[in-house]
């Protein structure tokens, strides 16, 4: 049984998606629904860690025995992980942070004059390469969302951002996609080993993350 195994530990997860501004009444944002990073939320707290969730918005219950901290942007996103992450031992990074973001906020409500209307973005701050650059003790986990060539996108990510485990899914295949219960992931380690998983329920994919992350420590 993994219970008990990360007793003592703080976890970090972020979960969802971020909202970036356009005027104050629209945002762009993604297809997150967070159930894959709420899913280890769960899973790590009944292990014994403590949990610090640091969600964008969603409509899921918090988890037993997880605190939880609510953000919209990515901005806001890396001040809480900044914020939590020097006595953190684990950041598993669920969150589908926004690339890109609306270079200035109208502060009133963008009227539909134009036929057309073009956006300027900017980039968002890459949180978990910022992590990976100031990484102390921590085991740190990010994800991949690729519809193309994943292996390479993914083992790629892995070492830019200095990452010690990368969950790839190919978000294209049946049961693997955004809003599903289900997942199907590849773990890819920085020796270059890789674990297949089959299609799994994102309960028992978070099992697995943290009970490989758990070794890692
Ligand atoms: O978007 P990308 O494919 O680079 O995401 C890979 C990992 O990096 C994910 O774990 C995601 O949460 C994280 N990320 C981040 N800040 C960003 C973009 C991605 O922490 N601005």
């Amino acid at each position: 049984s993994s219970r008990g195994i990360l007793k003592d530990k703080k976890v970090i997860v972020t979960a969802g998606g971020t909202r970036e501004p356009i005027d104050p009444v629209r945002f762009v944002g993604n297809r997150s629904s967070g159930k894959m990073g709420y899913a280890i939320a769960k899973a790590a707290a009944k292990m014994g860690a403590n949990v610090v969730l640091i969600s964008g918005p969603v409509s899921l219950p918090t988890p037993q025995g997880v605190r939880r901290i609510d953000v919209e942007t990515a901005a806001a996103m890396r001040d809480a992980v900044l914020s939590e992450y020097d006595d953190s031992n684990i950041v598993i990074k669920a969150a589908a942070v926004a690339d890109y973001r609306p270079k200035q906020a109208a502060v009133h409500k963008i009227k539909k004059t134009g036929d057309s209307l073009v956006l300027e973005l900017e980039k968002n701050p890459d949180i978990l390469s910022e992590l990976g650059q100031h990484k102390q003790k921590q085991v740190l986990v990010g994800f991949a969302a690729e519809t193309q060539d994943l292996l390479l996108h993914a083992q790629e990510k892995l070492t830019r951002k200095n990452l010690d485990m990368i969950v790839a899914n190919d978000v294209t295949l049946p049961g693997a996609g955004f809003n599903t219960d289900t997942n199907i992931a590849k773990l890819i380690f920085r020796d270059g080993h890789i674990e297949d998983l089959p299609l799994m329920s994102k309960d028992e994919v978070a099992l697995v993350i943290l009970n490989k992350v758990s070794q890692l420590l």
